[in-house]
């Protein structure tokens, strides 16, 4: 039976990042900028909102810059202190977060499946969310979907819920797909059919991409170690989700609710948008920054 409680997480970065070289050559993608935080303070920050706080990261080579930054630093608050900086002891309130940080390494980065894998013994016997560190929910990381999804598996008999997200037709080859039963109302949970990793063009069964963000029971492991290496000899995830569904367990998927989006920080052009698109609302500076577009695009 899952947790009632239902407050752990594990969030996988431990990729290459390779499509983001060369910012990713010797930095953590999980750790480029997205305004004025790294990606991964945007995924604690949404974990926390959401009463997720024991956080499993499953790192790798080149990633100690992510297990610093949620680091202590008592020298850098008594330098501002001591230079009388509070405006920006402010922005370092984050390392006071009441979640518990947990750290285990992916020697060999063999796929997300088996990166989910190095959880196994966090979560023990119960229920955890996956939110993957190089995405973003809601605009500021605003999203209360992992709420809504953490409820909807509480009231549900079923073995994962998965978030998706509408993507262009003819973009559906790169990612994994739901086959839903039945309409899809935003927000609200449906059954799913079946789920496509990368189908081939045009054999897409819907429109609808994994979000990133998923809630699993333990089961999802032991269809992990069933699940055999796929598309460049990676454990995906989604072949082990099918394996659920196969194994006629109930799987659910939730479309992002209305005014939610998912902000990608895998590939650079969805990188760039989400860039601009948080500077320009970006409490202290968004105007001085939408001023500042006009401008450019008027005399571009
Ligand atoms: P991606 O599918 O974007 O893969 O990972 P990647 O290796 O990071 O990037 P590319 O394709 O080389 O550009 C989605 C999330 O899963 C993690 C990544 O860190 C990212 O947060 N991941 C991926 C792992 O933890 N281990 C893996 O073996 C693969």
């Amino acid at each position: 039976m899952p947790s009632l409680s239902l407050h752990n997480a594990v969030v996988p970065v431990a990729g290459l990042g390779t499509r983001m070289l060369p910012a990713t050559k010797s930095q953590p993608k999980e750790m480029l900028p997205v305004g004025k935080k790294p990606v991964v303070q945007y995924i604690v920050e949404e974990l926390e909102r959401n009463s997720f706080d024991r956080v499993l990261f499953i790192t790798g080579a080149g990633k100690t810059a992510i297990e610093n930054h949620f680091d202590h630093d008592p020298n850098l608050i008594r330098l501002l202190r001591e230079g009388g900086k509070e405006e920006l002891l402010a922005e370092l309130e984050f390392e006071r977060s009441g979640a518990q940080f947990f750290y285990t390494r992916q020697k060999t980065q063999a796929g997300l499946g088996d990166a989910i894998l190095h959880a196994e013994d966090f979560a023990g016997r119960e229920a955890f969310a996956v939110a993957l560190g190089d995405s973003i929910l809601g605009r500021h990381a605003q999203s209360q979907t992992l709420s809504r999804m953490r409820d909807a598996f509480l009231d549900s008999n079923c073995a994962a819920i998965v978030a998706f997200e509408r993507v262009p037709a003819n973009e559906t080859h790169q990612y994994g797909i739901a086959f839903p039963d039945g309409d899809v109302v935003p927000g609200e949970t449906f059954q799913l059919r079946d789920v496509i990793e990368k189908p081939a063009r045009g054999e897409a069964p819907s429109d609808l991409a994994i979000a990133a963000r998923y809630i699993f029971s333990p089961l999802i492991f032991e269809a992990l170690h069933e699940t055999k290496p796929g598309k460049g000899g990676e454990i995906q995830l989604t072949d082990a989700i099918r394996l659920l569904i196969k194994g006629g367990e109930r799987v659910l998927g939730m479309e992002l609710p209305p005014g939610e989006t998912r902000y990608d920080i895998g590939n650079f052009c969805s990188y760039y948008e989400a860039f601009i698109e948080f500077a320009l609302t970006d409490p202290e500076l968004g105007s001085r920054m939408r001023d500042f577009a006009r401008k450019f695009l008027e005399s571009d």
